[in-house]
């Protein structure tokens, strides 16, 4: 043990995972955590490449690792090296929530979740019975297609640039609940939008795909999974056509974390502290 005598001061150790990951910010809102609920834990950033992944996880759980976040571009992949999985993450077919237990894997998908406690807790939004159109048809769009139908909306459809890829979606979703797909440019006549959820990485690019006009009533809510420090194009552009309300991504960010620290710790943070907090550290 050398410098280290007592084992029992050994802090647990967490990380999140990405390629890139130096924007990242599970370090600080997991360490605001840690302060605010007295856990005593270290969390790290590290930067694996897709060809390290498998490596880099079991190195960092054989050496006192305890948990992971796992994010772009490994959500997926990861499905494959985990022991066991939860049925969220198997819905989502992604995981971004590591478990390391009795020397075995266990991965968790918490961004679903996470969406829908700032939905409901944070917005006050009530969704049994809504209309709600998600743009885009990847990997984002399939992490939240399940926790909404579980609140039992009127309908979910889902438009993209590419039919083929959201035709895809509703028909493994179909036994779930009410969801279709069209393309961006079918979203016409659409009853009014309760919530239209932006799930495409257009912003991200730079791009602004032609997202249908017509889907926002004045009491639409507009949700970009997306967030950054100013608006994001999609937050901009449903803000400028009269949305009752346009709303980034930061709360479910916070939100899908505290639900990782959950998982780990078994103690729920405050999020709206953290919240707070994040706007002024981030
Ligand atoms: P993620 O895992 O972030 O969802 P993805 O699986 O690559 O990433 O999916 C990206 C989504 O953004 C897709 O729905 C994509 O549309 P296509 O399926 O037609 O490719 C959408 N997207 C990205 N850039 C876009 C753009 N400029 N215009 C419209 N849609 C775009």
């Amino acid at each position: 043990m050398g410098n280290n005598p007592d084992a029992t001061t050994v802090i647990d150790r967490y990380a999140v995972m990405g390629y890139p990951v130096s924007h990242s910010r599970s370090p600080v809102i997991h360490r605001l955590f840690a302060v605010q609920t007295g856990e005593n834990l270290q969390y790290e950033l590290l930067e694996v490449a897709p060809d390290k992944l498998a490596t880099a996880i079991r190195q960092f759980a054989k050496t006192g690792g305890k948990g992971l976040n796992i994010t772009l571009p490994h959500k997926s992949e990861v499905t494959r090296l985990v022991d066991d999985m939860s049925e969220r993450a198997s819905n989502a077919g992604a995981v971004n929530t590591l478990v390391f237990r009795d020397g075995e894997i266990f991965g968790d998908n918490t961004d679903g979740v996470g969406f829908l406690r700032d939905l409901q807790s944070n917005l006050g939004l009530e969704l049994e019975d809504a209309n709600i159109l998600i743009l885009g048809a990847g990997g984002a769009t399939r992490g939240i297609i399940a926790p909404l139908l579980d609140v039992k909306p009127k309908s979910l459809l889902i438009a993209n640039r590419t039919m083929s890829r959201a035709k895809s979606l509703a028909e493994h979703f179909s036994t779930q609940g009410p969801v279709t797909a069209c393309r961006f440019e079918d979203v016409r006549n659409p009853p009014v939008y309760d919530l239209v959820v932006n799930a495409t990485s257009a912003g991200l690019k730079g791009e602004m795909p032609p997202y249908p006009e017509d889907a926002i009533g004045e009491d639409t809510v507009c949700y970009d999974l997306s967030y950054s420090m100013k608006a994001t194009p999609f937050a901009s552009w449903a803000a400028e056509h009269g949305a009752a309300r346009s709303v980034m991504g930061w709360g479910m960010l916070v939100e899908q974390a505290a639900e990782s620290f959950y998982l780990w710790r078994g103690v729920r943070p405050d999020t709206a502290q953290v919240l707070k907090q994040l706007s002024i550290t981030a």
